[in-house]
């Protein structure tokens, strides 16, 4: 199995970076695991203050899920549920770290790159970022949890753009809608997240781990849990004619020919 996610650390501040910039840090289904086991063995280590998620060189923070992957791990109702897991798996556990987390963003931030940013505290972005789910472009939903993530940070209007167009989001845009904190020049970006993360690290962490709990309760108050019916529609596009035409089309470099079923 191919590891690309490299977790380094020095004082109190861990970083987590995924190293695929020749794929533009797409992570696949061996990745989302990857992910969840390295997060879950930060969250038990009290050194660790802050946690840093980035994408090896300036390209690609990550372009989301491996299309690729999709014909092995995704290429039905049921293996799409078990790839869920994987993948709401990792986002979860980086959700539920106590310590406080930063996305270090440059370049594309696309799909499942950009719905593991909002499962992270803060996100700082390089003037180069671009955003973007497009998920209505290879015929697939996003998820009830990232669904009720994206919908929390940028409200109801903008998370309708974001997914109805499948747009490009350029950086400017990003943060007007609140999916960025801040935007940083590219040669500045590196020295302002660590300075952040330094002065983060130096807070009470009793203060942040409370702090996060309550945002999540207060987040998530009113919602319970998606009806049988709504979660078999989310999965049932997995086995349509037109998610393979997506995906087919992504690989062979061609617009996709959607028919609906
Ligand atoms: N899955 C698998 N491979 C991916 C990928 C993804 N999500 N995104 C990029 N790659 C691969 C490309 O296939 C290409 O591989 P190759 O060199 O072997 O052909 C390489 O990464 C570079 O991609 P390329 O498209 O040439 O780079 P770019 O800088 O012109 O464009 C993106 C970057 C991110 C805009 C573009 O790659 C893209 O749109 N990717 C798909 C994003 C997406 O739809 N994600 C949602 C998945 S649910």
């Amino acid at each position: 199995m191919e590891k690309y996610i490299t977790v380094n650390g020095a004082n109190g501040i861990a970083t987590i970076t995924i190293n695929r910039a020749d794929k533009r840090n797409a992570i696949g289904y061996c990745g989302w695991l990857e992910l969840r086991s390295i997060v879950s063995n930060l969250s038990e280590d009290e050194h660790c203050k802050v946690v840093i998620f980035t994408g090896a060189g300036d390209q690609a923070f990550s372009a989301g899920a491996d299309i690729n992957d999709f014909g092995l791990y995704r290429n039905n109702k049921a293996n799409a549920k078990t790839y869920a897991a994987a993948f709401e798996g990792a986002l979860d556990a980086i959700e539920s770290l106590t310590q406080p987390t930063i996305c270090l963003i440059k370049g594309y931030c696309i799909g499942g790159g950009c719905e593991l940013t909002m499962a992270t505290d803060l996100r700082i972005a390089a003037d180069n970022s671009h955003f973007g789910i497009p998920a209505a472009k290879l015929s697939v939903l996003i998820g009830f949890k990232e669904m009720r993530r994206l919908v929390n940070l940028v409200g109801q209007g903008n998370a309708s753009y974001v997914l109805l167009s499948g747009r490009r989001i350029p950086v400017t845009e990003a943060e007007q809608m609140g999916l960025v904190n801040k935007i940083l020049p590219l040669a500045e970006i590196d020295e302002y997240t660590y300075s952040l993360a330094r002065e983060i690290a130096a807070l009470a962490p009793l203060s942040h781990r409370g702090h996060k709990k309550l945002l999540q309760t207060v987040l998530n108050a009113n919602v319970s849990h998606l009806s049988e019916a709504d979660e078999d529609l989310i999965f049932s596009n997995f086995s349509s004619e037109d998610f393979q035409e997506g995906r087919t089309a992504f690989i062979e470099h061609r617009l996709p020919q959607f028919k609906g079923r």
